[in-house]
């Protein structure tokens, strides 16, 4: 048995996470410590990167210890540490990558620099066993909406696709701002658009004409034409409901036919949905009906799993070790813009 320390910081959630690689292959999560400044970012609409990496300096040791208490663990127990070295806010990951090289040069581990949204696709296979490669992943967070091929976990994904302008989390985020509503914005959208009407708006649909390209995103036309309609409408009480209905239904809509499309394109039968939006009631939804009838088996991780963590990046850890791949050296640094 390999125990694996994953370490996560490079937006505004410190996460921690422990992972057991059994002689089989088999991957168990030992434990998953997340603490988040994201309270402290909320009065500014959005993640401020001083604030982060203060916040993750204060919660990195707090965190690893409640890590290897809920494992049950001691720090001597770990045989390799895995930590986000990009792409992310640099002071952010600066903290963890700098946290990582210290543990694994005072216990003497290998050390994988790795990254983030290769994280967010391993930790599906904490929930659902191993990954079927090759596969398509759709990463849709605050920070990116991408449709990634999937040929090797550790050695070879292909970005197919991404948004041209803002993230699909960030038209949540900014969206929300402008309904008054609070950040992050994903979640009272969700719960607002579930007693809303999804047809009483017709928002548009970023890049599906037939001309724009293929497997790209765009919502800032989306986010700007919600903003236009509110203005057209005051001083009349704003239908939130409806508004957020109408948005989700646009982003869950051109998610999961681009998606959809990725795979049928190159000829791939798994699609794996990560990131904070990934938590989204009608994306989830949508996704299964069009990946069922497409005949596309739908992977998609409980919400914890798919917002930023700890545990992600050992279950990431796992693969590189059982994959054999190299480790980094102890002058591993972070890389803000680091590629798949
Ligand atoms: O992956 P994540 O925790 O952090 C990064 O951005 O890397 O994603 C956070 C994003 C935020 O923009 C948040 O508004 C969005 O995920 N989000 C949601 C939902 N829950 C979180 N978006 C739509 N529906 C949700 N239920
Ligand atoms: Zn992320």
């Amino acid at each position: 048995m390999t125990i694996i320390l994953g370490i996560e910081t490079s937006c505004d959630e410190t996460g921690v996470g422990i992972v057991a690689l059994d002689a089989d292959g088999g991957v168990r999560l030992l434990a998953d410590e997340v603490a988040s400044s994201v309270e402290q970012h909320a009065r500014f609409g959005g993640v401020v990167p001083e604030v982060a990496s203060r916040a993750h300096l204060e919660a990195m040791v707090p965190t690893m210890r409640r890590a290897f208490d809920a494992a049950g663990l001691a720090m001597s127990d770990v045989d390799a540490i895995t930590v986000t070295c990009g792409p992310g806010l640099a002071g952010a990951l600066l903290v963890g990558v700098s946290a990582a090289k210290a543990y694994a040069l005072s216990l003497g581990v290998p050390l994988y620099g790795a990254n983030h949204l290769a994280g967010h696709i391993a930790a599906v296979t904490l929930e659902y066993g191993p990954l079927p490669q090759p596969c398509m992943a759709l990463l849709v967070s605050g920070g990116h909406s991408q449709l990634l091929r999937v040929d090797d976990l550790a050695t070879s994904i292909t970005e197919i696709g991404s948004t041209i302008d803002d993230a699909a989390g960030e038209a949540y985020d900014k969206v929300a701002r402008v309904l008054d509503l609070p950040y992050p914005g994903g979640p009272p959208i969700d719960a607002a658009a579930r007693r809303g009407n999804p047809r009483a708006i017709a928002f548009p649909r970023g890049l599906t004409g037939p001309r724009d390209a293929r497997h790209d995103f765009s919502f800032s036309g989306l986010k700007t034409a919600v903003a236009r309609w509110v203005e057209a409408h005051e001083p009349e009480p704003v239908p939130i409901d409806d508004v957020a209905a109408s948005f989700q239904e646009s982003v869950a809509d051109v998610l999961t036919m681009k998606a959809v499309r990725a795979c049928q394109d190159e000829g791939i039968a798994t699609l794996v949905v990560s990131g904070g939006v990934a938590a989204n009631s009608r994306l989830k939804e949508l996704a299964a009906e069009r990946c069922a009838a497409a005949g596309i088996e739908l992977r998609v991780p409980r919400p914890r799993l798919c917002t930023d963590n700890g545990a992600m990046m050992a279950a990431l850890g796992a693969h590189l070790v059982a994959a054999g791949v190299k480790p980094s050296s102890l002058d591993l640094s972070a890389n803000p813009a680091l590629p798949v």
